[in-house]
């Protein structure tokens, strides 16, 4: 960033800094025991995060006494927003009876049942603990089933934490090579290079370098992975027609096709393959189907989840937390009440915010862009139409944590990479709410924007 950017941001630091007192001492406590205070990368931002006292429906209460507009719902696991009375009272009369059995119980058939009815592609499901857990188990089923162990997936694309995910996430547009042949490129440090032999890396929406890959490799890879709408790359939306061209490649060559459903499984009460009229062979499932308690859950056809009936003994996956009572009964509660009625809701509020940031850039005559579909957006700072990582990748995404930190001040709070997710406690005077804060921010953005990104003013 340039002198006077970071003038600014230091200002708003300021400014957010001498607001939260309880926060800055609570900061210098966690960082005694935890490295940085932090204990999750992704909540972690400058000068320090606004601890968090509680939160109900739309809103969250930090320990300074502010009130927050939550647009982030733990990265979107929140559909119903916090302490959806429903849920609350579920989880209220099962933590009463116990939290969990290493025996099975009616709950976690139901939940089951329900997520088979709900999202087509589900003939058979089994619970887990992340979304990191399903995708590394609905990866692992599909080498089970094929008998080959590479992986297909997309660059950008963000599938949780285990080794083999954690390849070209975030990688530096300097060391990932050209399309025709991606770098396979670690996202942290300690990340097995032996397990990143087994990834393969294509560019989002683009039908011929990935059927090309599929076919060149067909008889080691056992799947391509995908989130179907990419989302930590920046909400970037699926070519209905890439999605069809990759069920129909992997298909003909023998490779299972999963989506990774964990976020957009919110999309439609059948997720994003309900929404797109496609079949995966496989998906994962996370955030939302626990009803804010930790939760994953992966499954598909028949034929391949038969592997795991224990009375076959050809599969072993166990967990001491998989399908516990508390998450089961919180999932229940909250997917019970996520009915067509919410999702059109949540999806209205969607547009409307989306619709709503279009106009906030026509007044102000910033050409930026409002990526993402359903009730899930993100704010880029680049005039391109986004349709893969690379795109994204050249935007400013500095300017979108000034914003970030600027509508904390401003009682916002959405994700530091421009991310706003809707939830169902939200009303249209909550998202017009968003809606004023992000155009006055943008509005005394004006000038730094025009410094940092001189193409977009
Ligand atoms: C698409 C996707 N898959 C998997 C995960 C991992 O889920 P979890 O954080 O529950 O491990 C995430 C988390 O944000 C995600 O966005």
């Amino acid at each position: 960033m340039k002198e006077a950017s970071l003038k600014y941001f230091e200002e708003i630091r300021a400014r957010y800094a001498e607001a939260r007192p309880n926060s800055e001492k609570m900061a210098r406590e966690a960082r005694k025991y935890l490295p940085g205070g932090d204990t999750r990368t992704a909540t972690f931002y400058l000068p320090y995060a606004s601890f968090m006292e509680g939160g109900k429906g739309a809103y969250m209460f930090d320990v300074d006494g502010h009130k927050l507009l939550d647009f982030q719902g733990n990265y979107t696991s929140l559909i119903h927003g916090h302490a959806h009375p429903e849920t609350v009272e579920a989880v209220r009369d099962q933590i009463a009876k116990g939290s969990a059995y290493a025996a099975p119980f009616e709950l976690q058939w139901k939940l089951g049942q329900l997520l088979c009815e709900r999202y087509h592609a589900l003939d058979m499901v089994r619970f887990c603990n992340s979304g990191t857990e399903a995708t590394m188990h609905a990866v692992r089923a599909a080498r089970a089933f094929t008998g080959k162990d590479k992986v297909i997936k997309t660059e950008g694309g963000y599938h949780g934490t285990t080794d083999i995910f954690e390849a070209s996430v975030d990688p530096d547009l300097n060391e990932a090579g050209p399309l025709d042949a991606i770098n396979v490129i670690p996202e942290s440090l300690g990340v097995s290079k032996n397990a990143l032999k087994d990834v393969l890396v294509v560019p989002f929406n683009d039908i011929v370098r990935t059927r090309k890959m599929v076919e060149e490799h067909a008889d080691e890879v056992a799947c391509v992975i995908i989130e179907p709408v990419m989302g930590s790359a920046g909400q970037i939306t699926p070519d209905p027609e890439w999605l069809r061209a990759l069920r129909e490649v992997t298909a003909e060559n023998g490779v299972l096709l999963i989506f990774d459903e964990v976020v957009t499984g919110r999309l439609s009460t059948g997720g994003a393959h309900k929404f797109y009229g496609i079949t995966p062979d496989l998906i994962s499932l996370g955030k939302i189907i626990g009803g804010g308690i930790p939760v994953g859950a992966f499954g598909g056809r028949k034929d391949i989840m038969d592997l795991y009936d224990p009375r076959k003994g050809q599969m072993y996956h166990s967990g001491t937390f998989n399908g516990n009572a508390i998450t089961m009964a919180a999932g229940y509660a909250t997917m019970k009440a996520y009915d067509e009625e919410k999702a059109a809701y949540v999806n209205a509020l969607g547009s409307r915010f989306a619709e709503g940031l279009k106009g906030i850039f026509k007044e102000l005559s910033i050409d930026m862009q409002v990526s993402g579909v359903g009730s899930i957006y993100n704010t880029l700072f680049t005039n391109k139409l986004v349709r893969n990582y690379r795109d994204v990748a050249t935007a400013h995404e500095e300017l979108n944590k000034i914003l970030f930190l600027d509508l904390i001040t401003r009682g916002v709070f959405n994700a530091e990479r421009g991310m706003f997710a809707m939830n169902t406690a939200m009303t249209e005077a909550d998202v017009d709410f968003g809606l004023d804060m992000v155009k006055a921010s943008l509005k005394d953005m004006l000038p730094i924007i025009a410094i940092e990104a001189p193409e977009l003013v």
